[in-house]
């Protein structure tokens, strides 16, 4: 091993947001790191390594707001989730704990404590979308508007989504509040800057050398370099969010930190909530560190991260070693968070498919200069034809060998020349995978160890001892012997990447694990009595395949066949009674309602007090907009919509809701020819895409088929032909 890397490593992997199951890509992350780390304590490195999850700032927000829950519920529960799928999947890590922490709030604090005490924090004064009815400034995904560059009707405010464009929310046609709808105003707010062109510097110096020390790869250079280059602006640290890290900082009080500026802290953080001896590992002279992210992460960790620990003046550790990996697609497209799109941990539980194979196969997988795709076909294709054909039958014919010829007896080994050089062969392998993870190429390692299985089996086969072991048995049993030790180093060496199956191969050959220090020893003694053969992978078989290809492929069909289906498909509507009736405490217009939609009671709030008395509502079969996502108004949960007719009468509008008399709580409301595809969470203005209108009858009209339940049409009392329902 290389002396540099024998020194006391910490090692992280970037902590994936919470407001979400972690996918395969997720995944690819983790298990480098804790492949890596298995490596080293192999090679009695002292190492520790921290994982966790990064849970503030909008996007728990939204998730807490489409959930109905808080953000600490938001974080509760897939924090749980979290820790529950990195450790299905064998990962090892000392320490896993959140950036919420209490510990975290401290180190942040602290650090940006030093920040202004040296100088490094400045204020400054920024214009930003303001929602006069929420009484909030708007984070840039809170708000939604027209792209000003393509005209993409539902942009949101940081990019837009149909052309990419990076956006600010200010820059929004007709720009609409997330939450509540309404039109946001600009305002002048006051925000905390880091002075990243004050530390640079410091910070200059310091990536020239590390980039050069640590050897960063080439995509963390050019990366770390294009920030560089743009001129190191000050960066914006502090957010108009309630969910975060509060400000430490006069008149900052209703402010939070930017959680780019806490989630790497959050490294610390955790070590500080899993470990007395956290100042050890982050103030330790001799200690490296190791980071693994995805390539979208890098200058955060090689920049703004670096920069926050050097503006303290305090000798924090900083980053050595950079490997952050490329994405793995899904299938040919883009594993998607937001659309549920692909394999996340969850399924791949869900499929029975041990751990290890899934390691195996997101290493062997790894994109590590390129991105790769993950398919079914070549996932099977992979494990059957080189996992188990290679691997798992170089071990399992020797074991079984070793039950039937020998009396389970490892014999001894006479090598002769041929044997010689074959484990010679067999010992320049194990130096460049050695080398190879060394050097955290973590997939070419995989390959050379591999290589060496398929060498095994070579020689397996060309000495053929089912056959020498009548007439030449000394050569059979040199021949398993030398397999049997070959079987050893197998296990030593695929024990970071498959850590049970090298529990298990230990097993059969019944002695304790062993250590790297192991590799190429005959230190099998003849005459070990070693355990019997069990199968130790199993292949996919095709029917299962084809099975998890509909179950997961399904959401991305889904998903595609929802675009060219009619908008009415996404509505879930349905017959809802009112219970009762209350006046919101903290808005004149608005109504409390709890109503009956047959399997639920919900509450809903709407805006009809000024068009019904209380009395006039209850009781009464009105329809609903089930699926809506649920908002808080002024403090009130709603969850769903009452539809109604709206007309213009001069400057008054004229309200009348939808019913449906003779029907029931929970009865559906269709248009006949229309096949419901309720999405989850409808977006309002997905709904609004869905134009409904009266007829002179009264009766509500989409593509010119009418509204109805299974037992009559919907109903508008009092409204002119032609109002549009809301
Ligand atoms: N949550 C971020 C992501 O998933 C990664 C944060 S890494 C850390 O892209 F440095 F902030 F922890
Ligand atoms: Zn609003």
């Amino acid at each position: 091993m290389n002396q540099q890397t024998k020194k006391r490593t910490l090692v992280t992997s970037a902590l994936p947001y919470v407001n979400n199951v972690p996918h395969l890509g997720n995944m690819v992350c983790i298990i480098s790191a804790d492949v890596y780390t298995r490596f080293l304590r192999s090679n009695k490195v002292d190492v520790i390594s921290v994982i966790g999850t990064d849970e503030h700032g909008t996007t728990t927000e939204t998730k807490a707001l489409e959930e109905g829950l808080t953000p600490e519920q938001v974080c509760e529960k897939y924090f749980k989730i979290h820790k529950e799928i990195y450790e299905w999947f064998g990962n090892s890590f000392d320490c896993i704990g959140r950036t919420s922490s209490k510990e975290n709030y401290e180190v942040t604090q602290d650090i940006f404590k030093k920040l202004n005490q040296n100088g490094f924090i400045k204020k400054q004064i920024v214009v930003q979308a303001y929602c006069t009815k929420c009484d909030k400034f708007l984070a840039d995904r809170f708000v939604e508007g027209t792209c000003p560059k393509c005209g993409y009707k539902d942009a949101r405010g940081d990019q837009c989504e149909n052309c990419g464009a990076l956006l600010n929310a200010t820059e929004l046609v007709d720009a609409r509040c997330k939450i509540c709808g309404t039109n946001p105003i600009t305002k002048e707010t006051e925000h905390l800057f880091i002075d990243l062109p004050k530390l640079a510097p410091l910070l200059e110096k310091w990536i020239n050398e590390q980039s050069v020390k640590g050897r960063w790869s080439q995509n963390a250079k050019t990366m770390t370099d294009a920030w560089i280059r743009d001129g190191l602006r000050e960066r914006c640290i502090t957010r108009d969010l309630k969910w975060g890290i509060p400000v430490p900082y006069p008149d900052f009080e209703k402010k939070v930190f930017y959680s780019w500026f806490d989630a790497p802290i959050g490294y610390i953080g955790i070590t500080k909530e899993c470990r007395e001896d956290w100042k050890e590992w982050w103030f330790g002279d001799d200690v490296r560190l190791v980071q693994f992210m995805g390539k979208d992460n890098i200058p955060f960790h090689t920049v703004l991260f670096p920069a926050s620990l050097i503006g303290t003046k305090e000798d924090y550790v900083l980053l050595d070693r950079i490997s952050s990996n490329e994405y793995i697609n899904y299938e040919g497209g883009q594993f998607s968070k937001s659309r549920s799109l692909g394999v996340f941990g969850d399924d791949a539980i869900k499929t029975g498919i041990p751990a290890d194979v899934w390691r195996y196969y997101i290493m062997v997988n790894r994109p590590e200069k390129a991105d790769t795709d993950f398919s079914w076909e070549d996932f099977q294709s992979k494990i059957n034809n080189e996992l188990v054909a290679n691997l798992g039958n170089f071990i399992n014919r020797t074991i079984s060998f070793i039950n039937n010829y020998t009396d389970s007896k490892v014999p001894k080994a006479k090598l002769d020349e041929k044997d010689n050089a074959f484990l010679q062969e067999i010992r320049k392998e194990i130096k460049k995978a050695t080398e190879l993870l060394d050097d955290i190429q973590l997939k070419d390692a995989l390959k050379s160890i591999m290589h060496i299985s398929k060498l095994g089996n070579q020689y397996f086969q060309e000495t053929q001892p089912w056959k020498s072991i009548k007439e030449n048995k000394a050569k059979a049993e040199t021949c398993l012997a030398v397999c049997a030790n070959i079987t050893k180093d197998l296990a030593v060496m695929i024990r970071p990447y498959m850590p049970e199956t090298s529990n298990k191969i230990f097993n059969q050959l019944n002695i304790q694990e062993k250590n790297w220090d192991d590799l190429g020893k005959l230190s099998l003694e003849k005459h070990h009595k070693i355990n019997k053969a069990e199968p130790l992978l199993n292949k996919l078989e095709d029917n299962d395949i084809k099975k998890f290809k509909k179950e997961f492929g399904g959401k991305r069909m889904q998903e595609k066949t929802d675009e060219r289906k009619d908008p009415f498909a996404k509505l879930d509507l349905k017959v809802a009674k009112i219970i009762s009736v209350e006046d919101h405490p903290d808005a004149e217009k608005l109504l409390v309602m709890k109503i009956n939609i047959g399997d639920e009671e919900r509450q809903i709030v709407g805006g009809i007090k000024k068009y019904y008395s209380k009395q006039e509502l209850v009781g009464r079969n009105l329809i609903v907009v089930k699926n809506l996502k649920p908002i808080v108004l002024r403090g009130k949960e709603s969850k769903g919509m009452l539809l109604a007719a709206m007309e213009k009468q001069g400057d008054e509008e004229n309200v009348k809701l939808l019913s449906a008399k003779n029907s029931n709580p929970g009865d559906d409301v269709f248009i006949d020819g229309i096949d419901k595809q309720p999405k989850k969470h409808l977006g309002y203005s997905e709904f609004k895409e869905v134009e409904m209108r009266t007829d002179s009858e009264g009766h509500v009209i989409y593509d010119g088929k009418q509204l109805k339940t299974g037992k009559e049409q919907v109903n508008v009392e009092g409204v002119k032909e032609g109002a549009l329902i809301r």
